[in-house]
């Protein structure tokens, strides 16, 4: 080990962080973020779990086929059926991987597998085996490793190193482990297993007690090389360590880490941007590295310290996780070649012309209501673009409110419902409620609404408002998203868009349940 070790990073925003609840993306979506992971320079992208579905299968395939420069990585079961299908949505890529798990905890091996230890091992050796006539690049997790028995993980270990695992990733699946815990177990698991030389560690912790970030610097202290993390620390629960804290920790403490990633660091900001807009799961003000105030001094003495040496109170420049003052901005007069050069700047491209035409005239609209249109204005169109659903049944045609003081607001909506228009107007709380009302007298939708949240995508009254409409209807959920100047409509955007992904519901597995 030495400074000159290469942090491998494995993003796991597509999978693990795709598991929140809400968070689920599109194959166009994926295919966005995924470009964007390869463009911030992550050595492998896990695109998803094949074999929960259709989709799922079809997003994994599109990301391996598109992605030229980064390792596409898909997750199976210790399972024939999943690696199998695994293996056919990675065979059109580049450079692939296959990772495969299985849970070794006595909790899990108990109540969710009913197996037995040696049974485990076996199915696990047999997985690696099975997987390795699809690549040679095959990794293996111990589910709920953190907790364990230790002689058990290293036999797990030893045998599925031998079977062909170049990757060894120890996960703590329900966040219990504490720093100095986690990072002894990492060495220790090194220091005595005996082939343990043939295969990288790696580490994928979850944020149940807030310490995924904490854990992950500890192991990758005692000699992990590969860390596993989501962008905006999205995930399972309370999510995975956050990519940007993990990477900016290693770069800015060099002289405790003795480990490099290979990250564009300046990719940072315009990457959570993306996955927050696509996912609608907003990122906290206070957030670190990424959050709207992590490089904002409020007060008198820090603004004064900064002025006169920045290194008062920065420990890094706001610009080297691609935080920028000298934001460019588009307007009216602005024309096709600028838009376009700014969808190549922030890493967009339309699969046709066609596509281009119709952002390009969005784009027009809102700069006719909208002085200055920023990067983010660009995100929120580009989403609204890329995520209308193949088939999408509810269309918005238009919509009047009407709210004044003393009077009961209203709403009065005329949608277009498979091809055929239908009005509709109810009264409620405020226009946004009187909209949704007016909509469900039409739809009937028998949804129930989980989430409801506004965002002003930038500063100023003239800002787009940013809306995301989570619905839950027979357990499947989906996430709804709207921009416009004006709240109400896209609060209404974001509600159809919602119902018509609902309308599409699908039957997807998920990884670790107990249905084997
Ligand atoms: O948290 C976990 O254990 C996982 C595995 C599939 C690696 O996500
Ligand atoms: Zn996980």
């Amino acid at each position: 080990m030495n400074s000159q070790d290469k942090l491998i990073v494995f993003d796991t925003t597509l999978r693990d962080g795709e598991q929140s609840p809400g968070a689920s993306m599109n194959k166009d979506e994926k295919i966005r973020i995924a470009k964007m992971l390869e463009k911030m320079r992550v050595d492998i992208i896990e695109a998803g779990f094949p074999v929960a579905s259709p989709g799922d299968f079809e997003s994994v395939r599109a990301v391996a086929e598109t992605i030229q420069n980064s390792t596409v990585c898909a997750l199976a079961r210790a399972l024939n059926k999943d690696i199998d299908r695994a293996g056919e949505a990675l065979a059109g890529g580049k450079s692939t991987r296959i990772h495969t798990f299985i849970a070794t905890s006595p909790i899990h091996m108990k109540h969710k597998l009913r197996m037995q230890p040696d049974q485990v091992v076996e199915q696990a050796v047999a997985a690696v085996k099975r997987a390795r006539k699809f690549t040679d690049n095959i990794e293996f997790s111990p589910e709920d490793a953190g907790r364990s028995e230790f002689d058990f993980l290293c036999r797990i270990i030893e045998a599925t190193i031998k079977a062909g695992a170049g990757t060894i990733n120890i996960p703590d699946t329900v966040g219990y482990n504490i720093p100095s815990q986690f990072g002894e177990l990492i060495k220790r698991l090194i220091e005595t297993i005996p082939n343990a030389d043939k295969a990288v560690f790696s580490v994928h912790c979850h944020n149940d007690l807030g310490l995924a970030v904490a854990n992950s610097l500890a192991a990758i202290m005692n000699g992990a090389r590969q860390v596993e993390c989501t962008i905006n620390g999205l995930g399972e629960r309370a999510g995975n360590a956050a990519l940007e804290e993990v990477v900016m920790a290693v770069a800015t403490r060099q002289d405790v880490f003795q480990c490099k990633t290979d990250i564009d660091t300046t990719q940072i900001v315009t990457g959570s941007k993306l996955v927050a807009n696509i996912t609608g799961f907003a990122v906290q003000p206070n957030k670190a590295i990424v959050g709207v105030n992590a490089f904002a001094h409020e007060s008198g003495i820090h603004q004064d310290g900064v002025i006169k040496s920045r290194e008062t109170y920065e420990i890094m420049r706001a610009q080297d996780v691609g935080w920028s003052d000298n934001r460019m901005v588009l307007g009216k007069h602005s024309g096709r070649n600028a838009f376009r050069a700014r969808l190549t700047a922030l890493g967009v491209e339309f699969k046709s012309e066609e596509d281009l035409n119709e952002a390009f005239a969005k784009f027009k609209v809102l700069a006719d209501k909208k002085h200055e249109i920023f990067d983010e204005d660009i995100q929120a169109l580009v989403t609204e673009t890329t995520q209308t659903i193949a088939n999408e049944r509810i269309k918005l045609v238009s919509l009047r409110v009407c709210s004044e003081t003393g009077e009961t607001p209203c709403s009065r909506i005329i949608l277009n419902i498979d091809g055929e228009e239908q009005q509709s107007v109810s009264e409620g709380d405020g226009t946004v409620d009187a909209s949704f009302k007016a909509i469900n007298k039409i739809v009937n939708s028998g949804t129930e609404l989980q989430l409801y949240s506004v965002n002003n995508i930038t500063s100023g009254t003239d800002s787009q408002g940013e809306v995301t409409v989570r619905l839950q209807k027979n357990g499947s959920i989906v996430n709804g998203q709207g921009a416009d100047t004006d709240i109400v409509i896209a609060s209404v955007k974001a509600y159809v868009n919602a119902l018509n992904k609902i309308m599409e519901p699908v039957d997807r597995k998920h990884p670790q349940s107990s249905n084997l």
